[in-house]
């Protein structure tokens, strides 16, 4: 069977993880969400090609966010400790038949929970600055072009205080995150998906690109041939966890999460609490639809009717409850988002 949307409310720990709206205020009843094909289509743009007048819209969206009270579900605390709220053994179905928490990670759940998550918090920053144009930038980790500024650095955008971009310094901005990598900061500080403790030097770059683009190359074409290697394995209500992840949940998701911010980055619990996730999880988004159009005919969505009919409960950017159905989540045509075309070069890693 598939899961009935959650009811935010049937969460444990206050402390940790419920959406501080909960102790404030009864959810109301959500309504199901309908695709919004009046909206213009949005293009997500590369974070590392961002020019400064979109930077500043960025950051004025997500200042409104964090000044939104905790009475709004569309607030920077309630948006963030959603994430927390569907992981960690947190949130619960009133169903006997599911006397387990519900967990989006580590199943086919990860890329449609994911993608929705990053879509309504999307919708609700183009909402706060009055642009329905507005499109969250990607990290585009995976590109390992050796020009700066290239992918694999943490972009500008998000940080503002590293020496490279010393003519942009801004403390303050909504985007920044002081509990990042030091080695983040860096100018030459870049990710290492297989040694995410590490720093690795300038005189290791070629190196260390050469590993990212091997790995990514193995994780998306190698290791995701089917839909369930890549998107995880089934999960349906009454299954006590996830069938396990998919191609690239551990490497290269997790360990970019872990090398960019120790601190928050590295728990479920914290994660979205860095603005930097949500430009992480575009490029995952970006990257699943990236293996769909590889050649041979089989990397294609899962099609079963469990996970199609799973339905997950979010705040939308009037700040009501809406209920969305994982088939919802796969008609990115629908949803009216597209990504910047940018060069994939760990794909000449198969050559
Ligand atoms: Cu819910 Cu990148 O994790």
């Amino acid at each position: 069977l598939p899961f009935p949307a959650p009811n935010l409310d049937n969460c444990l720990e206050f402390e940790t993880c419920c959406t501080p709206i909960l102790s404030i205020a009864k959810p109301t009843a959500p309504i199901k969400f309908k695709f919004q094909t009046y909206l213009p289509r949005r293009i997500r743009p590369a974070a590392h090609l961002v020019d400064d007048a979109y930077i500043a819209k960025y950051q004025r969206a997500v200042e409104r966010m964090k000044a939104l009270p905790d009475t709004d579900g569309r607030s920077f605390t309630n948006q963030w400790k959603l994430h927390c709220l569907y992981c960690d053994n947190h949130l619960y179905f009133e169903n006997e038949t599911h006397p387990y928490p519900l967990e989006i990670h580590k199943s086919w759940l990860f890329y449609p929970w994911h993608r929705l998550f990053v879509y309504f918090h999307e919708r609700i920053l183009a909402r706060l600055i009055d642009d329905d144009t507005f499109a969250l930038p990607f990290w585009n980790w995976d590109n390992q072009s050796p020009e700066l500024p290239q992918g694999n650095v943490v972009p500008k955008v998000y940080a503002e205080k590293r020496s490279l971009y010393a003519d942009c310094i801004n403390t303050t901005s909504s985007l920044y995150d002081e509990t990042r990598n030091p080695c983040a900061l860096l100018p030459e500080g870049m990710v290492s998906f297989q040694n995410p403790e590490s720093c690795p030097a300038r005189a290791n770059a070629s190196e260390v690109r050469a590993s990212n683009a091997h790995a990514t190359f193995v994780q998306v074409v190698g290791v995701g041939v089917t839909p369930l290697l890549f998107h995880g394995g089934p999960y349906r209500l009454g299954d006590e966890g996830g069938g396990g992840s998919g191609a690239m949940e551990v490497v290269p998701h997790g360990t970019v999460h872990h090398w960019v911010n120790q601190k928050k980055m590295v728990s479920y619990r914290d994660s979205a609490a860095d603005p930097i996730f949500f430009a992480h999880h575009a490029n995952m988004d970006r990257l699943w639809e990236v293996w769909k159009t590889l050649p041979g005919g089989i990397r294609k969505d899962v099609s079963d009717p469990d996970y199609l009919n799973t339905e997950f409960t979010f705040y939308d950017e009037n700040g009501g409850l809406v209920t969305v159905s994982v088939a919802q989540a796969l008609q990115l045509d629908l949803l009216r988002y597209k990504y910047q075309e940018v060069a994939n070069p760990w794909l000449a890693n198969g050559a």
